[in-house]
């Protein structure tokens, strides 16, 4: 269960805050990041799989992370992830995403109604191929807890092998963030959804 709701706070770097020793940070304040520019939500909807992250203890050894986004009648984007964890089988949960109207690439995104939103900042997509998110939370500019993540349209650009990515690392690395620490757990071995085994 505690894996679960540790799950739902998937992109939602508020939730670190329960569970900071365990999280990626960092010295200073979050890194000055530029957004995409004209985002287009309708582009961005889909499939999308998990190619890289930064650790997580709500993660954990998930691997196979699939998101899929939807448009709701009120224009916030339904967000369902799902991912595989290795003796528990597959997890989801789904979250409401809120594009920010002055800036749509800034998105807030929560996974229960009581969390306040959390960043999902797409730093820079191209629709068809990958999209770079961030999130990022400054404590009294001491000190930041980053979350990053590629994620790609093709499962196959997914297989635990950054050199398959190296172009969008570098785009992450240009905007300052320290690409060493991604992991890469990638779409290989991928149980069926259904056996959950
Ligand atoms: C994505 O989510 C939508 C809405 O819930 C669903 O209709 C669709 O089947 C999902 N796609 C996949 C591949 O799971």
């Amino acid at each position: 269960m505690y894996a679960q709701i540790q799950f739902a706070c998937l992109l939602v770097a508020v939730c670190l805050v329960g569970s900071i020793s365990a999280q990626v940070y960092s010295r200073g304040p979050c890194p000055e990041v530029t957004v995409q520019e004209n985002f287009d939500v309708n582009r961005y909807l889909g499939i999308w799989y998990e190619a890289a992250r930064f650790y997580t203890t709500f993660q954990k050894d998930s691997r196979c992370v699939v998101a899929n986004y939807t448009l709701k009648d009120n224009g916030h984007i339904n967000v369902l992830n799902s991912g595989y964890f290795p003796g528990e089988g597959y997890g989801s949960d789904v979250g409401d995403g809120k594009p920010n109207p002055d800036n749509p690439a800034k998105i807030g995104l929560k996974f229960n109604t009581l969390q306040p939103r959390g960043k999902y900042w797409v730093l820079d997509t191209d629709y068809d191929t990958y999209t770079l998110v961030h999130s990022c939370s400054s404590f009294f500019d001491l000190f930041n807890v980053q979350l990053n993540w590629i994620l790609v349209r093709d499962s196959s650009l997914s297989t635990g092998d950054a050199s398959k990515i190296q172009p969008q690392l570098t785009k992450f690395e240009k905007q300052g963030i320290y690409i060493d620490r991604f992991q890469f757990y990638g779409h290989v071995n991928c149980p069926p959804k259904d056996t959950g085994v």
